[in-house]
């Protein structure tokens, strides 16, 4: 039976429980709006765990655009029972007063890792993410923590913030998983209306081209390609579109043989904003 927690001492003791008898803990920290993405963390997991834990919080803090944050998809009952389904063992669900019973002021680093993409266009996002992270890290003491490839810089923070705290924490980057249309499953998916749900797939479609394109095309040529593509079906609009180094995720100047590139870009789709990546692997 899956146990649902709402407060973090009946999660505590729990946890108090399980590591006596020294079991290993896979933990899985989402929004919620559950979709097969975030079902392929669980069992990820539970692939490589005795115990799966996962989160179901909307962290207010790291939105930075409320009407965002007011229109998130919630729906705890379903996602209970797809959690349950999978015979996840243990769900935290907790409210905001429980997660914030005061003001978190505190202020992450990231060397730089945030400054670029999602960090420039989503101003204390990334501050957000490390705060709630943090908090659930410190609960739920975790041995392995699941995050999807779908946030890419979302991954290099997580383990940027790990690395820096020294929580002995292995971080687990797992594979985009998508419509079979491309699309990128997100919760936010759902709030698309049918015409730019229709157009969503070109985001995918355009970057395969792009990775077939890398072959001939110089960079800025390529990147420009890409916004321009994009732009031109009537309800898209690119915020962004970059090509980082895997590591350090910096904006690269040319594409080089042997090196992980990653091309990452969001995209409006009417008041809908979308993320998605790629690997370019020459
Ligand atoms: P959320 O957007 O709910 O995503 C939870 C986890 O699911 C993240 O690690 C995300 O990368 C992963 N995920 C989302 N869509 C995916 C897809 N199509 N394929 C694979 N994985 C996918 O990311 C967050 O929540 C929050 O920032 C959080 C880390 C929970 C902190 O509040």
């Amino acid at each position: 039976m899956m146990q649902v927690f709402y407060k973090k001492n009946e999660l505590t003791a729990f946890i108090e429980k399980i590591k006596s008898q020294h079991k290993i803990i896979g933990f899985v920290p989402t929004m919620g709006a559950l979709h097969v993405g975030h079902l392929s963390l669980i069992e990820y997991s539970q692939k490589s765990c005795d115990i799966t834990i996962a989160s179901i919080f909307v962290n207010p803090t790291q939105f930075n655009d409320q009407n965002d944050l007011k229109n998130y998809p919630r729906n705890l009952a379903q996602d209970f029972e797809k959690l349950a389904q999978l015979n996840c063992d243990v769900v935290f669900a907790p409210s905001v007063e429980e997660m914030y019973p005061e003001k978190d002021i505190r202020v992450f680093t990231f060397d730089g890792i945030d400054s670029l993409m999602e960090g420039a266009h989503r101003p204390g996002h990334f501050n957000g993410v490390a705060q709630i992270v943090s908090k659930l890290f410190e609960l739920v003491q975790p041995d392995k923590a699941f995050f999807g490839q779908k946030d890419f810089q979302q991954v290099a923070i997580i383990k940027k913030m790990v690395e820096k705290m020294k929580l002995p924490i292995e971080i687990i980057a797992c594979p985009i998983i998508r419509e079979s249309d491309g699309l990128a499953m997100s919760s936010r998916n759902v709030l698309l209306l049918p015409q730019h749900r229709a157009l969503a797939p070109l985001i995918h479609k355009t970057l395969l081209l792009a990775v077939e394109k890398a072959q001939t095309l110089p960079l800025e040529k390529l990147k420009t390609w890409v916004v321009e593509q994009i732009n031109s079906s009537e309800y898209l609009k690119v915020e962004y579109f970059d090509i980082v180094d895997e590591n350090r995720l910096t904006s690269l100047k040319s594409l080089q043989h042997g090196k992980k590139q990653v091309g990452c870009i969001a995209v409006w789709a009417g008041n809908v904003r979308l993320i998605d990546n790629i690997v370019f692997n020459l």
